[in-house]
């Protein structure tokens, strides 16, 4: 009898505490439909516009990636306070919109419930499925932050080096190096502007293929005033593959970092594994996407459940 209930208190106390209260299915009783409201919503989005996907990935990278997965990102600057949306780390960050139809659907259902956060991690995890992706389940109970400051972000530049790179996923997100070149494969999707990688192409890197460097100095000068987009993957850009592995071996990386990931000795074993095998990448990648969707996240009674996402709650 001891037994029994030593066994039922680790199942129900410290189990959960292990994995920081997040859990699959959180909403089911306090909001039944929760998951299949999102996925409508994103559905009907994806119908009109494929490139969602990029734009939920990116989002929800640049959240769990400053101050944990608490939708931080969505807050809009007030007088008093410059917001983390106007760093340039987030320059073109897309998908706002998305989030904001989500969550007005949601408050309507189930008012003050679901959080913006869980919403940006359900969004994504939805459209990579609709994007050929793995379909994989992601455990809920995240709260929203209250803090958004612009000087809290410190993402890394795509020029950086692979080793400053591995360490900010290492010391800041507590991400293995796998796991890092795992959640690069979302590059597989989206664009990237010319004022991102223009460095590579006035004395032509010798690590770019001299077609794709050709094609890619053909876009950028011609450019006026506007700022040419290139797909990040110039093969398959709207799919959710392992395409982007063999792009990158073929040096058709377009952002230097996607490019050293290839040629660097402590990433380049991961990423010929996994450009030779698509059934692995879609696994780990739904690992690796559950795992930075955990990063530092506010469960219990921390943050707030915000009603809506690009303001914190009035609390005076
Ligand atoms: C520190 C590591 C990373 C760097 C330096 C980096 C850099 C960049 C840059 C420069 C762009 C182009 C942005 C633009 O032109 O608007 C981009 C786009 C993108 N990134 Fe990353 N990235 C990183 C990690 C990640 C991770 C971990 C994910 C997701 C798991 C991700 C998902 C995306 C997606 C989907 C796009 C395309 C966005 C769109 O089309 O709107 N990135 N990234
Ligand atoms: C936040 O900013 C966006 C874009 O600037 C704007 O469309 C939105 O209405 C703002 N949200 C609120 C609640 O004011
Ligand atoms: C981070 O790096 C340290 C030192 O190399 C290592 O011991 C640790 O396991 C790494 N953490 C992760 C999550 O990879």
């Amino acid at each position: 009898m001891k037994k029994i209930i030593i066994i039922l208190l680790l199942f129900c106390f410290i189990l959960p505490l292990a994995f920081g209260e997040l859990k699959v299915g959180f909403y089911e009783s306090s909001c039944q439909k929760a998951e299949s409201i999102v996925k409508n919503v994103v559905k009907s989005r994806f119908n009109r516009d494929k490139t969602i996907t990029a734009a939920l990935l990116r989002l929800h990278f640049h959240d769990c990636a400053v101050s944990g997965c608490d939708a931080s990102i969505l807050i809009n600057s007030t007088q008093s306070n410059t917001a983390e949306k106007e760093s340039g780390a987030n320059f073109d960050v897309r998908g706002f919109d998305i989030i904001d139809e989500v969550k007005e659907t949601l408050e309507s259902a189930c008012p003050s419930t679901v959080s913006c956060a869980d919403i940006i991690t359900l969004a994504t995890r939805d459209a990579v499925a609709l994007s050929g992706g793995p379909q994989y389940e992601v455990p809920t109970g995240r709260r929203d932050g209250l803090v958004s400051n612009i000087n809290n972000v410190k993402i890394p530049g795509p020029s950086s080096s692979v080793s400053v790179i591995s360490q900010f996923f290492n010391k800041s997100l507590g991400l293995t190096t796998q796991e890092m070149v795992t959640l690069f494969g979302a590059h597989t999707v989206g664009v990237a502007r010319c004022s991102f990688f223009d460095d590579r192409l006035s004395s032509p890197d010798p690590t770019m293929d001299p077609g794709l460097n050709a094609k890619l100095v053909k876009l950028c000068s011609s450019r006026d005033d506007n700022d040419p987009s290139t797909p990040l993957d110039q093969k398959t850009s709207l799919l959710v593959d392992n395409g982007f592995y063999t792009q990158i071996l073929a040096k058709k990386g377009v952002l230097q970092i996607d490019q050293q990931l290839a040629l660097d000795q402590s990433t380049r074993g991961f990423v010929t594994d996994i450009a030779s095998n698509g059934v692995k990448f879609q696994k780990n990648f739904a690992n690796a996407m559950v795992k930075m969707g955990s990063i530092d996240v506010l469960v219990g009674n921390q943050g707030e459940i915000r009603q809506k996402c690009s303001v914190v709650n009035n609390h005076s």
